[in-house]
């Protein structure tokens, strides 16, 4: 056997030349998301034609970075921190990871203290502990979101932070908030999960706290499946937030170089978003204005036709021209009188539902936290709750916040669809006219 001289020592090379190989992602790959699309069967065997006619077909690459440019979600960011106003945004797989990045971002830990409203959803307040700290659960108003007294009242020497939560589309009071907040120094994280597109005295939520967190999963105002932003005009916070989302880095222009700055590298997760939710995210944001205006076309009519009937009022809206106006909340006088109300108005045809009622579990209502209430933990290390004394915790009860429970349970919510026409709209407030005049008499 001829002994071949190593291309290590100056032999020929044995493998001149590879490929070329299709990419990861082809043909099969954008057909089975046209598929999702549901297109008539002839448009789809007409697409299906022309793309498996298509030569040697260059699927995307779906991770953001190392993408080949342009990337979707850097696209997505861009048009997300234009939409809100603050100099950074970035994308996240979901709200609930853009608040545990925007947490641990302020450097909230063991034995800190983020006070939270007794109304929204649980990720709010769960990714608090799942930080490890602690949850202090306040009462809301009439606004249905957090009342700036009961933040007053709750802070102590271990408050980190406030996360203002705008509920239901509608603007909490974020004057009387940042004012409490810039006398204690304390940041906002505003959780605008529910309110994306949606203002206060003019600015954007999620550019009037220190932080924002909005979620793109398929229930909100603006919407990718599954996704979320954090905003910020703080570049200190964003570079963190942007550790913590991906723990590899990958974001770094070298990411295996030393920390440029103290606190900027530490032990976090993947929360990245994938190009496909980033596309999908981008053509959302272009159509965000278009559809905020048609809300507040719908939810107008139907409101200025519903009757003032005594023992009716609406939900108080801080700043009716920031409401993104998804939905129209109105109060009756006790929870039996709304029970009956939203069964006479499913009945009617109306998209109409109730917030509490003591017997349907809700996870936006502090009530059946359980997890919390309970003070559960992960781990043997009883973390959150072991590292504060046991007589210096929140006083955790399903009744510690009776006006939440009071509101919630007088509350009718009709959801409103920016596609009405004004024919829907006027059937919906007859009928909810219609059932008024009987159950109020
Ligand atoms: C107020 C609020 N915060 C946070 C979240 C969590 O959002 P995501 O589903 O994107 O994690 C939600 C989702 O329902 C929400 O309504």
């Amino acid at each position: 056997m001829s002994e071949e001289k190593l291309a290590i020592d100056g032999g020929g090379k044995a493998v001149e030349k590879l490929g070329p190989f299709p990419t990861k992602i082809g043909s099969e790959e954008l057909l089975e998301i046209l598929s999702m699309w549901r297109l008539s069967p002839e448009n789809e065997a007409r697409i299906k034609e022309i793309v498996q006619g298509e030569a040697n077909i260059q699927g995307p690459h779906l991770f953001r970075y190392y993408n080949p440019k342009p990337s979707k979600v850097e696209a997505a960011e861009t048009a997300m921190r234009e939409l809100i106003g603050t100099k950074y945004c970035l994308a996240v797989n979901s709200c609930t990871s853009a608040l545990v990045a925007s947490y641990r971002a302020l450097g909230i830990g063991a034995s800190d203290e983020v006070i939270v409203p007794g109304y929204t959803f649980f990720a709010t307040s769960a990714t608090v502990a799942s930080s490890n700290a602690i949850p202090v659960i306040v009462d809301i108003d009439d606004s249905l979101n957090i009342d700036p007294t009961a933040i007053d009242k709750a802070i102590t020497k271990r408050t980190k932070a406030i996360a203002a939560v705008h509920m239901r589309g509608a603007p909490a009071q974020m004057d009387a908030i940042i004012d409490i907040a810039n006398k204690k120094g304390i940041p906002v994280v505003e959780d605008f999960a529910q309110s994306g597109g949606g203002s206060f005295g003019g600015r954007r939520l999620g550019s009037i706290g220190t932080i924002g967190c909005c979620s793109f999963d398929y229930y909100k105002v603006i919407v990718s499946g599954e996704g979320g932003f954090v905003t910020t005009d703080d570049e200190w916070l964003y570079t963190r937030a942007q550790s913590w989302h991906d723990c590899a880095a990958c974001w770094r222009p070298d990411r295996f170089a030393k920390e440029r700055k103290e606190g900027e590298l530490f032990c976090g997760e993947n929360y990245r978003m994938s190009e496909l939710e980033g596309a999908v995210a981008l053509a959302q944001i272009r159509k965000t204005e278009k559809m905020l205006a048609g809300y507040r076309r719908a939810k107008k009519q139907i409101k200025d036709t519903i009757e003032k009937l005594p023992g009716l009022s609406f939900r108080r809206l801080t700043d009716e021209a920031g409401d993104t106006a998804i939905c129209l909340v109105m109060f009756l006088p006790d929870a039996d009188i709304t029970r009956r109300a939203i069964e006479a108005m499913q009945a009617e045809g109306v998209p109409a539902g109730g917030i509490y009622d003591s017997k349907v579990r809700d996870w936006h209502i502090y009530y059946y936290w359980e997890h919390i209430l309970d003070k559960k933990t992960v781990a043997a290390d009883g973390l959150p709750w072991s590292a504060v004394p046991e007589n210096e915790l929140p006083k955790y009860s399903r009744e510690m916040c009776p006006r939440t429970l009071d509101l919630l349970s007088r509350a009718v919510m009709v959801d409103i669809n920016y596609n009405y026409s004004e024919q829907d709209c006027n059937a919906i407030a007859l009928a909810i006219n219609k059932v008024l005049r009987s159950t109020l008499k």
